[in-house]
């Protein structure tokens, strides 16, 4: 039996967030609400819906959704998902960079690490007031269109992932000091929504340091997070704009790139669910795996087939995720997700 705060779930195994290109005007598509329809079922206990922008200004694409005043679409949403019996989540997120993403997949480290550093440092406190009031609001938002797990997302270089790094955030005011100002943020969220499962995506490595410094200094801000009341962890890796094959790794990089990292994470805190992203294929061994507060979320096998957990754990084949990169859909300047292999997504 697994627990994500007091909610029932019949797996260990999650569909990854996703940002689809699915939406219109910062709403949910019909197409969305199929597609994530697809992407849940007993097998699946979450069922992600990915980088949902705290307003119109901090979306990544025009593609991308935000959170409106009229809910109905994304309580349509919602209700998909939660009628095939996985938790409906979702991924608040912001990016705040002055300039679009870089298509590219390898960019120059020191160039965003130095733009990034002078755009935070720049940014006034004020304005950085303003998008914590956005996040709870959307947070809000969020729940009252009946989602269930509310993600933050402070990876891959978004606004709060370049303030929980070092090298990025030296702001000496109350949003400087690592994750002083994000830790606020928990406790509001969970003063605001008590009963919501608060969970908050963080990267195990940025790639901008030696890996075990990083991580080293990752592991006490996760524990600072779980004491100001994340229920859940969730943990990916890599800068979009410097390498987005730390994000999605290739196939050379093996299977459960992550997982070992999680693991080590997981047994430092029994009592929170920590999720883990990257090359997640192997379910049938994974699924007895201990630690037992460890949980797994896979992307694109799950683009690839809808039915990847279900066919993995009944001994079914599926039709496999190639690697082939045709997911990407900003990078390779398609309107929205496509797969190679899945013509029918
Ligand atoms: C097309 C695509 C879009 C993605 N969008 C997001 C996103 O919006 N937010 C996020 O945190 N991760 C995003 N990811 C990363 C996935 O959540 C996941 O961590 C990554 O794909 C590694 O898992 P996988 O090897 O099972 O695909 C995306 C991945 C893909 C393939």
């Amino acid at each position: 039996m697994i627990y994500i705060g007091d909610q029932r779930v019949g797996s260990r195994f999650c569909f990854a967030p996703v940002n689809t290109g699915f939406c219109r005007n910062g709403e949910p598509e019909e197409r969305l609400v199929k597609f994530h329809r697809e992407r849940s079922g007993p097998e699946i206990a979450i069922s992600y819906v990915g980088n949902v922008a705290i307003s119109p200004e901090h979306r990544t694409n025009d593609a991308t959704g935000y959170m409106d005043h009229d809910l109905s679409k994304w309580r349509r949403l919602s209700a998909a998902i939660d009628d095939n019996e996985s938790l409906p989540g979702i991924q608040i997120a912001c990016r705040a960079a002055p300039d679009k993403a870089p298509r590219k997949w390898r960019n120059d480290r020191r160039t965003f690490v130095e733009s990034a550093r002078q755009a935070l440092t720049s940014m006034p406190e004020a304005t950085l007031d303003e998008l914590w009031n956005k996040f709870i609001r959307a947070a809000e938002k969020a729940s009252e269109a009946g989602f269930k797990i509310i993600q933050i997302h402070a990876a891959h270089g978004y606004l709060l992932s370049q303030l929980m790094n070092r090298l990025i955030n030296v702001r000496r005011d109350q949003f400087g000091g690592g994750i002083n100002a994000l830790e606020r943020m928990i406790q509001d969220l969970r003063n605001h929504l008590p009963d919501t499962i608060l969970d908050i995506r963080v990267n195990l490595f940025d790639g901008l340091e030696e890996p075990n410094e990083e991580l080293s200094y990752r592991i006490e801000q996760i524990g600072r997070l779980i004491d100001a009341g994340c229920n859940m962890i969730s943990l990916s890796s890599g800068i979009y704009d410097i390498d987005k094959f730390a994000i999605y790794p290739e196939a050379s990089a093996g299977n459960s790139v992550y997982v070992e990292y999680a693991r080590k994470i997981a047994l430092l805190f029994e009592r929170t669910k920590i999720n883990v992203a990257g090359n997640i294929r192997d379910v049938v061994s994974l699924k007895d795996t201990e630690p037992l507060n460890l949980m797994f979320s896979i992307g694109r096998p799950l683009i690839a087939d809808p039915g990847f957990i279900k066919n993995a754990l009944t001994g079914k084949n599926s039709t496999e995720c190639i690697w082939s990169g045709h997911c990407h859909y900003y990078s390779r300047m398609r309107p929205h997700i496509e797969c190679k292999v899945n013509k029918a997504i």
